[in-house]
């Protein structure tokens, strides 16, 4: 999509000529010094009973009298905050949606100036999230809605801040976008290799230093847990490496490290048939980490980023890894595979103390790593673990400011008694209480040497149901935190 910012102070709003343009109304009262004829057909829906100035309300008039656009439509917002905002611009996108919009304008009204930024940001990412449409393995879907053009009407004064946020949000918005399609591809399109290439796409377009190792590669490297879980499936594992080069090669890189069982059974301790298609879902954390790096590939701040994929399915087969075996992690520790279902934490291992390497300033890891998560959290906020609380405080703001909330777990070191094992160093499982903190209490072992932070994006890549999909988190969250970094 086309964005732009236009410059049109708020009483002039009905002289806009676009195909449809979109008043989102904050507060619970007309806000002062909006365009009066704007605010006649408001006053008149409300009085019908039409329409008020209520969370959800959104209402579309054609060929209002005095506005050019010949569609007006009012949301309101209610609340005059930054999510408040994009929910009611949401809401009057899915008005526009199914009309032959092809150019739109929206103007916020009502705001405080502080929120211009973000309230750009988030324009381009609601109206990025309204066109896309899976198309890959259906063809026949329905052509993306046509919406091709939108202006964010803005006074003069905050033009700058709205094009700050506005490139921000169009950089976020192509990240999800890509992280989505990753995501959504099916297991036997989005394979390991599927994702190498589409890393090596990104260094191609961005020049970022890419590798790709093979099984062969990722055996000298001595990654014994993660090719444990490969070693089920005839389709190759991938270990991803990407590199964003945006400052002097002195400064500590932030290095992002995803999850990517491009599909898990849950390997010999195979999981129940029911809604099992859902764990082609369980790269979330590397569609997460591979769209963020698009997102700053595009941004181009001044801060190094370094980020690791490790990438293959979970099968059960007759070279498959059983429950009691016991494989040497690249860090040399021993671990007992009480259950081939704990893959995740598995591959992720090997790919911490590979991050080690970059002497990072932080590494955080992204992963659909527990059902526990979900239970804990659902699908609104993710998992977050952090080793020190300034970081954690930093994770929480990114989410906050990017409407891509995580919510801090402890990290106590009682919650790893479970992982105690007669046979190697370390168990991959504890019991059932606590499944989403144990598991960052296993992962945890294999991060000592650097700060750490992770997600756990279980409840948060992907929506099941009628609307089952990936959202594209939490690249959001990722791209904020490290743009945090920038100097
Ligand atoms: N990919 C799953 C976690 C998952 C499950 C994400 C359901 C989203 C929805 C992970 O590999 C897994 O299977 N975890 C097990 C761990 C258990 C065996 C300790 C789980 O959560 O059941
Ligand atoms: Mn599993
Ligand atoms: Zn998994």
């Amino acid at each position: 999509m086309d964005f732009k910012i236009q410059t049109t102070a708020i009483d002039e709003l009905a002289g806009v000529g676009v195909d449809a343009l979109v008043v989102v109304l904050g507060g619970d009262a007309l806000p002062k010094g909006l365009d009066g004829r704007i605010a006649r057909h408001a006053e008149a829906a409300i009085k019908l009973g039409d329409f008020a100035l209520k969370a959800g309300q959104a209402l579309t008039l054609t060929q209002a009298e005095g506005v050019k656009a010949p569609r007006l439509v009012l949301a309101a917002s209610g609340a005059l905050t930054l999510a408040a905002a994009r929910a009611a611009f949401a809401a009057a996108l899915a008005q526009i949606k199914p009309r032959g919009v092809s150019s739109a304008a929206v103007a916020f009204v009502g705001f405080d100036a502080a929120l211009t930024e973000a309230l750009a940001e988030q324009t381009a990412l609601a109206a990025s999230e309204a066109v896309y449409l899976y198309r890959h393995t259906k063809p026949s879907a329905p052509a993306a809605p046509k919406l091709a053009k939108l202006a964010l009407l803005v006074g003069k004064a905050d033009a700058k801040a709205a094009k700050a946020g506005l490139a921000r949000g169009e950089a976020i918005a192509a990240g999800i976008e890509l992280a989505r399609e990753c995501a959504n591809r099916p297991a036997n399109y989005a394979t390991p290799s599927y994702l190498g290439d589409v890393v090596l796409g990104l260094g191609k377009r961005h020049g970022l230093k890419v590798e790709v190792l093979d099984r062969k590669a990722i055996e000298k490297l001595g990654m014994g847990s993660f090719l444990a879980v490969a070693q089920g499936s005839e389709e190759p594992p991938r270990f991803i490496v990407a590199r964003y080069d945006g400052a002097a090669k002195s400064v500590a890189p932030v290095v992002l490290v995803g999850k990517g069982i491009t599909f898990d059974t849950g390997g010999i301790s195979l999981k129940p048939g029911a809604e099992m298609d859902e764990m082609k879902f369980d790269m979330g954390g590397a569609a997460g980490v591979i769209g963020t790096l698009r997102a700053v590939a595009e941004l181009k701040p001044k801060l190094n980023l370094v980020m690791i994929v490790a990438a293959c399915e979970n099968m059960p087969s007759g070279r498959a890894v059983k429950p009691g075996d016991v494989v040497t992690s690249m860090s040399g520790q021993t671990i007992e595979i009480l259950n081939t279902d704990a893959e995740g934490r598995l591959i992720l291992c090997d790919a911490l103390t590979y991050a080690e390497r970059f002497k990072p300033a932080v590494v955080v890891d992204v992963a659909t790593l527990t059902g526990a998560c979900v239970i804990a959290l659902g699908g609104v906020r993710s998992g977050m673990y952090a080793s020190d609380d300034e970081l954690a405080a930093s994770l929480s703001a990114a989410g906050e400011a990017a409407l891509d909330p995580c919510w801090r777990l402890p990290l106590d070191d009682e919650y790893a008694e479970g992982l105690k094992s007669n046979f190697a160093d370390v168990a991959n499982i504890a019991g059932r209480a606590g499944g989403s903190i144990t598991a960052a209490k296993f992962l945890q072992r294999f991060a000592s040497k650097y700060r750490w932070g992770h997600l756990d994006i279980a409840g948060t890549a992907w929506k099941g149901g009628a609307a089952k999909g990936a959202t594209g988190r939490p690249v959001g969250l990722l791209t904020h935190f490290v743009l945090s970094h920038a100097k």
